[in-house]
């Protein structure tokens, strides 16, 4: 990005209770976890940065770009470690629209297609900037660039609808330096609405993603250019133009280091009502200490969704190799920065879904303990539709919320329990079955297993609880065990 070469210088919002990752092998095992309610335990060491991050309900990425994507090493390290994937380059509006009005998606498909391949999400970044405009767009202007703007997002949205988890709608649109206001641009000039006109395009293109707004040196508190960003956030709440998230980029650098009011920058956006996420981070020099410091800045607050690094190794920056921004050096060895951050996030504490419970000596878990089962690949949780009660009500996956058509306890005969029924696998299903809502009873189509690797097994066949696709209803099934993330469940 042209302006952002030395720069001065991102989760959906975490349940009220808190998340378990079921590391669960039978009942005993699970009664383990649940019943240290009302404490807070440090999570089982992980070995990843993804599952580390996971422990808390949160996602840990990196930037993918096509061109490493033949790499095996880069591919390695990059399916081992993230959760999170967004394309460094690929679904930006020169990538996406070449010409006007035809779209080319091959290279976002690309890192599309791996992520999901690979069981991971995928953040889509961006959809309206002044930088990285094709030749087209940048010689437009007035209503013809705002229409144009308008149907690029609808264009691109279309593509992706369902499967982007959050969307950079609108990236570096404020100024640096000390004015506090918008950067000037050709699309500020069709009007100073073209932001929220972008959000409210984006909302009715895909209301499944969610919509952030993205930049850069916007991590300090005191900057003009955060709080500029801050009062829009803050209009766009009141006013109910649709904006569920904020992006800091966080390139960290001599010009623009790190702030030591960083945590209060992201609360700050949180208690706003939005969820806030480290986007691009990048440290030069690669600062373990600092690293560790963003990353316990966002484990210190709840709507901290989640972090993401800008590439993969030293040598894949946009910076270059010898500015030693990222986490595994351009050999892809791990650096002192992965170790603190990986520390960092394992410090993490886990806490039970009810906190106000006292613990319970017993070896199964409180029958009115309540969780719900989130998906990890989907980030949704099993739900009856509408709260249907009816035997054979078929369970979808649906955005997480606090509903007893998601609340579940699991029975001493390790039945799952919800809405006085309880989930069941239909006699003689096999794989791709669709799983129901059934009078509970004793039968081994009833009992669930929760094993250690976050899949949850049928007594009667044995099959692994699944989602079809990661978007709002789809089917909840089960399907021959993988271990992949839309096989893998947290006690959410
Ligand atoms: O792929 C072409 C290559 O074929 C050609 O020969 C070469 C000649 O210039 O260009 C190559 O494309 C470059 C592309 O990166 C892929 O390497 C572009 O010139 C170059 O401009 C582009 O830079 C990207 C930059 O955004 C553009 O604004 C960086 O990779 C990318 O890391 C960077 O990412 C931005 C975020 O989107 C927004 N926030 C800041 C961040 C860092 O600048």
């Amino acid at each position: 990005m042209i302006d952002n070469v030395v720069p001065d210088g991102g989760h959906r919002k975490r349940p009220s209770g808190f998340r378990n990752t079921l590391i669960i092998g039978s009942v005993g095992v699970l009664s383990a976890g649940l019943v240290l309610v009302g404490m807070s335990t440090t999570a089982n060491a992980a070995s990843t940065l993804g599952a580390s991050a996971q422990q808390s309900g949160r996602y840990f990425g990196t930037a993918i770009s096509t061109a490493h994507l033949g790499d095996s090493q880069y591919t390695t390290i990059a399916n081992a470690e993230f959760n999170m994937v967004t394309p460094e380059n690929e679904m930006k509006i020169d990538a996406t629209e070449p010409n006007q009005g035809q779209f080319n998606f091959t290279n976002g498909d690309r890192v599309f297609n791996w992520a999901r391949q690979n069981g991971k999400r995928v953040r889509g970044h961006t959809l309206a900037w002044h930088s990285q405009q094709p030749g087209w767009m940048q010689s437009l202007s007035g209503s013809a660039l705002r229409n144009a703007m308008i149907n690029h997002i609808n264009g691109v949205m279309a593509h992706y609808r369902g499967n982007i988890y959050a969307w950079d709608v609108v990236n570096e649109a404020f100024a640096d330096g000390s004015s506090g206001g918008r950067r000037s641009s050709n699309l500020q000039s069709t009007g100073n609405d073209w932001i929220e006109v972008a959000f409210r395009t984006a909302r009715a293109a895909d209301p499944n993603a969610k919509l952030c707004y993205n930049d850069y040196n916007t991590d300090n508190w005191t900057a003009a250019k955060t709080q500029g960003v801050f009062r829009m956030v803050q209009d766009f709440k009141q006013r109910g133009v649709p904006i569920d998230c904020v992006g800091f980029q966080s390139h960290f650098n001599g010009n623009s280091p790190y702030p030591s009011n960083y945590r209060t920058t992201l609360s700050s956006f949180a208690n706003l009502g939005v969820d806030v996420a480290i986007t691009e981070l990048d440290i030069q020099g690669g600062s373990a200490t600092t690293y560790a410091n963003v990353v316990n800045d966002c484990l210190a607050v709840a709507r901290c969704v989640g972090i993401t690094t800008w590439g993969v190794r030293d040598s894949d920056s946009w910076l270059g190799a010898g500015a030693s921004p990222l986490l595994f050096d351009s050999g892809g060895n791990k650096k002192p920065a992965y170790t603190a951050v990986l520390n960092a996030l394992n410090a993490s504490p886990t806490v039970s879904p009810t906190p106000t419970t006292s613990p319970s000596p017993s070896t199964s878990p409180s029958p009115s303990t309540t969780f719900r089962l989130r998906n990890e690949g989907a980030g949704r949780c099993v739900d009856s539709p509408n709260s249907a009660t009816a035997n054979g009500t078929l369970f979808q996956i649906f955005d997480c919320h606090t509903n007893p058509n998601q609340r579940f306890t699991y029975s001493a005969g390790k039945r799952l329990e919800i809405l006085g029924k309880c989930l069941d696998s239909p006699t003689g299903a096999g794989s791709g079955t669709r799983v129901q809502l059934w009078d509970c009873h004793t039968g081994t189509n009833q009992q669930w297993n929760f094993n250690t690797n976050g899949t949850v097994t049928n007594g009667a066949n044995n099959l692994c609880l699944a989602v079809t696709a990661t978007t709002n209803t789809s089917p909840v099934t089960i399907a021959t065990c993988n271990g992949s993330a839309n096989q893998r469940w947290t006690m959410a």
